[in-house]
């Protein structure tokens, strides 16, 4: 079959660590006997840098023609500090969040085996975990109005959602849980904002067409803590855009590096896949960036095009790499490979599953 690919590489450690992504798919092409069509796309600071514009419109219209969007990462430190900056990388992101419609992200977080003793919770308390998160990401204050006045004195953003922005991924949520521990658990701040009351009570009501699955309810300052206390209570997690963002980072301690979490943004029509971690500029180009949310990313685009025996292969070779310390400096000061030799691993490992001269 053949599959056409958006490849939006994006700025910083985004291109080092796509290139790895598709290597990992290329090896999956040859493998199958798929054929991945890969169309480049701008996007972010190097958008702005060619356009003036983080978000060109022939970016929207590569990712709309596309089956599958492989993003990298976004973010350029001369806009950070930079109050009056007009135009922000991170604004390419979100607008192609809203043009598409990619409503649903879903983030899974896992303890892996090979890497407990990295992290730095007990490992008791983290050893089995397995959740989903499921942030909402093309509504609350990421999109709300925002206002500065005249004077510079005074600065508001808007928090508004809707029981259809609710719903349709309350759905998606429940149906996952579904198919895993049957535990959906809601994070909202319901004491203090009326949009989390919202969200309880949309929730709440969607709960009686999933009589399979327990529902409950944490303010999101008792979810920080429990995600380090007990993390393996939580099953699936929905919650609101920006508490989404803060508890899958917070979440990510517990699989011993930000640099393994992959993440699924899915719209009606479009999805994207991206790992969690940002364009980390400070690595930019050194070869030491860990390509392995990008590869992960790649395996659940694999798994969105229907091609799971080929994602089950990808994460496979994630897990190997991982037991034989093939891994980037973040979990192998002692003995680190570049980014792209754990690339070219993977690739290797998904062309010849069982090379018995591999160690
Ligand atoms: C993420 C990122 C983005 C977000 C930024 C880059 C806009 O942190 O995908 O988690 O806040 O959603
Ligand atoms: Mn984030």
């Amino acid at each position: 079959m053949n599959y056409n690919i958006a490849i939006i590489p994006g700025d910083g450690i985004g291109p080092e660590v796509t290139a790895q992504a598709q290597k990992a798919l290329d090896a999956i092409a040859d493998m199958f006997d798929h054929h991945f069509t890969y169309t480049p796309a701008l996007m972010g600071a190097c958008a702005i840098d060619a356009t003036g514009n983080p978000l060109p419109e022939e970016t929207i219209d590569i990712c709309e023609a596309a089956d599958a969007i492989l993003f990298g990462a976004i973010g350029h430190p001369k806009y950070d500090n930079d109050p009056n900056a007009k135009v922000r990388p991170e604004l390419g992101l979100l607008r192609l969040r809203k043009s598409l419609g990619l409503f649903c992200n879903i983030r899974p977080v896992k303890a892996y085996d090979q890497l407990i003793e990295r992290s730095p919770l007990k490992k008791d308390r983290i050893v089995g975990t397995d959740i989903s998160i499921y942030r909402e990401l093309t509504g609350g204050i990421y999109f709300g109005e925002k206002h500065l006045s005249d004077d510079g004195q005074v600065a508001s953003d808007g928090c508004s959602y809707s029981v259809e922005e609710i719903s349709r991924i309350a759905h998606l949520a429940f149906k996952e849980a579904l198919s895993r521990k049957r535990k959906l658990t809601l994070v909202d701040k319901a004491n203090v904002l009326e949009t989390s009351r919202l969200w309880r009570k949309t929730v709440t009501e969607i709960a009686k067409e999933y009589p399979d699955v327990e529902l409950d309810f944490l303010f999101v300052d008792n979810a920080a803590m429990q995600m380090i206390l007990n993390p393996k209570q939580f099953d699936v997690i929905l919650t609101e855009n920006l508490f989404g963002d803060i508890i899958s980072d917070e979440a990510s301690v517990i699989g011993g590096s930000i640099g393994l979490l992959a993440s699924a943004s899915i719209g009606t029509d479009n999805a994207l896949f991206e790992p969690i971690h940002g364009s980390f500029p400070q690595a930019t180009g050194k070869d030491i960036a860990n390509p392995l949310a990008s590869i992960l990313s790649a395996a659940l685009l694999l798994r969105h095009l229907n091609l799971h025996k080929e994602a089950a292969l990808v994460e496979k070779a994630v897990e190997k790499s991982l037991e034989l310390g093939f891994t980037t400096e973040d979990l192998n000061a002692e003995n680190p490979f570049g980014t792209s030799k754990v690339g070219d691993f993977i690739a290797d490992f998904i062309m010849n599953p069982e090379d018995p001269n591999r160690n």
